[in-house]
């Protein structure tokens, strides 16, 4: 408890010193900007000073409602909360929306069909349809008993073998390597005809831990196996990363973050000795080949919506567009029963699958679905909470807010006042959360800090609470009590604090 009292009066005076020496806190890596390009030195002093660490828990803090800024949804509080479009989209936008939010919900056929503009699902596939992950924009589930694993699968890779592999990686050409017959991900669908690749198992043991008071809490430790495997035994330095799909709010917003302020927290050497280091993730976009800072997906691996969403079409439904070109998805060579169905790109549409402006429309979907309003932000409980969560170290990974960049591509997104709770940096969580994969910068323990914005919603939209990467938590306390590693201190200041205090803090967690 002393450890995580100290750590509030420190956290304010690192940032600080953090931006003031951004050459220690980045490592010196000289590839992005250290300081914000994007505004004069006046707006800078008040972006540092909105962004600062409140030590004032009797109020809420001004703007605090609006944990999108002026994209924040305040639509009544249904389960519909994630499917609203940020609040300060123009009339045009909205409608791009709209289009965009089809193409989510759409479900692809194989080829070929007689509806030939939704030809091109697989022919291996884990879903038919972005919206059948992302449920409601939402968060997947594990299967809990059913064989429905559809919001969730194994990432298969394995790290580099030879020398030119680990260049690859170094160089950040490669995050890391596909199984040979299996490829980036276990597809537990396929078209008529063709086998599937395998299912995704799960199982699970109850482990107690006792917390301070004498309550008793259970985790539940998984393990993971792939069954039914139709081409043959994985690779044998192949692992299995369980991926449940995430909720799709703020995405945009969290684009349009300031390099410079991600960094500024980085701290991969742990140089100030807090326990906690935090490496930036780096990846090439997909299109230009440019050096980027990771942002989205569990291991940051990818820089922008726009990769994320192409990789999602290829490796997900099987589809390719034009960033993609893969008609066969994650086929391989070595499936080539999976290379001899025939593909849905119609050459009177475009030379893919998914031609433009599918994939443009779908991104700016992505985009721009908006953060709800905080719920109950003066409420007593919440507030004290709101001071345990900070007293107790998590806001050294869960960054309250930040002020997103004045020259955004997107003015909806430009110049707001933020309220992610992350840093958007890989942090080693332990080895109770570790899946061992490795991809590009992030070794087998790291983890991107998940944002939390929204997270008191997932009952109400997807009518259940399963957190983490893969949905093992089954409650708020659970997912704390799984931090390991660098979180390990703020794990054991929650679990010291009293019943009704950690009760605090959940509720506000349940206001986020
Ligand atoms: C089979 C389930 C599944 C389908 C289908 C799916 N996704 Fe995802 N999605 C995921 C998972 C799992 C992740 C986390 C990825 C990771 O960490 O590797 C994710 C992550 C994302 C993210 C990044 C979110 C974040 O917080 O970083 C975006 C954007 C996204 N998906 C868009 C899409 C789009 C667009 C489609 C349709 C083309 C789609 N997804 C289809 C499961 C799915
Ligand atoms: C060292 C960095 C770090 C610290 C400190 C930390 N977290 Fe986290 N947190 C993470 C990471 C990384 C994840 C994602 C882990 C995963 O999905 O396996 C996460 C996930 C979560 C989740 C689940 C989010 C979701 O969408 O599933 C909750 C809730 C959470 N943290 C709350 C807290 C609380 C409360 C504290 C303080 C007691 C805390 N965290 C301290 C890094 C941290």
């Amino acid at each position: 408890m002393r450890a995580s009292r100290s750590l509030i009066f420190l956290l304010p005076v690192i940032s600080g010193a953090l931006v003031l020496t951004p050459l220690i806190a980045t490592g010196g890596d000289a590839r992005f900007p250290t300081t914000r390009t994007d505004l004069n030195p006046k707006d800078r002093r008040r972006v540092e000073a909105v962004t600062k660490f409140t030590t004032d828990f009797t109020k809420p803090e001004q703007f605090e409602p609006m944990a999108g800024g002026a994209a924040t949804s305040r639509a009544i509080v249904n389960g519909d909360a994630f499917s609203h479009f940020s609040a300060n989209l123009s009339f045009e936008e909205e409608q791009t929306f709209k289009l965009g939010n089809a193409l989510f919900k759409k479900l692809w056929v194989p080829p070929p069909s007689s509806t030939q503009a939704s030809d091109g699902l697989g022919p291996l596939f884990n879903a038919r349809a972005c919206q059948s992950c992302h449920l409601k924009d939402g968060r997947g589930h594990p299967p809990e008993g059913s064989a429905d694993a559809t919001s969730m699968f194994l990432r298969l890779a394995r790290p580099a073998r030879t020398e030119d592999e680990r260049k690859a990686v170094a160089d950040h050409r490669k995050l890391n390597f596909p199984d040979s017959v299996y490829g980036e991900q276990l597809q537990n669908l396929a078209v008529q005809g063709l086998k599937i690749e395998g299912k995704m198992q799960v199982s699970y043991q109850e482990i107690p831990v006792t917390l301070a008071g004498g309550e008793i809490a259970h985790l539940r430790k998984p393990t993971y196996s792939a069954t039914d495997l139709g081409y043959g035994p994985l690779e044998s330095d192949v692992t299995r990363s369980p991926r449940v799909a995430p909720p799709m709010i703020g995405l945009g917003l969290i684009q349009a973050i300031h390099e410079a302020d991600i960094l500024a927290k980085a701290d991969p050497a742990d140089q100030d000795g807090d326990g906690i280091s935090g490496k930036p993730a780096l990846t090439r976009d997909h299109r230009t080949g440019d050096l980027k800072l990771g942002r989205f997906g569990f291991k940051a691996q990818n820089a922008t919506i726009r990769d994320q969403s192409s990789s999602a079409f290829v490796g997900d439904l099987g589809i390719s567009t034009p960033d993609h070109p893969s008609d066969y998805g994650d086929c391989t060579k070595a499936e080539v029963e999976c290379l001899a169905h025939p593909t849905g790109v119609q050459p009177r549409l475009g030379a893919f699958e998914a031609p433009d402006p599918v994939l443009p429309l779908v991104t700016f979907y992505s985009e721009n679905l908006a953060v709800p309003a905080r719920r109950d932000v003066g409420d007593k409980t919440v507030l004290k909470g709101k001071e345990l969560f900070y007293r107790s170290g998590c806001t050294a990974c869960h960054t309250p807010k930040f002020v997103t960049r004045r020259d955004a591509g997107n003015k909806a997104h430009a110049f707001q006042l933020i309220w992610p709770y992350s840093d958007f940096l890989l942090h080693d969580m332990g080895e109770g959360l570790a899946d061992g994969q490795q991809v590009g910068v992030a070794d087998g323990r790291e983890w991107r800090t998940q944002p939390l914005w929204g997270i008191g919603l997932t009952e109400t939209v997807n009518g259940h609470t399963f957190f983490l990467h893969d949905g093992r938590a089954r409650n708020l306390t659970e997912a704390i009590l799984w931090h390991g590693g660098e979180a390990q201190m703020a794990r054991d200041a929650f679990a010291a604090l009293p019943k009704d205090e950690r009760a605090a803090l959940i509720t506000f967690l349940e206001s986020l």
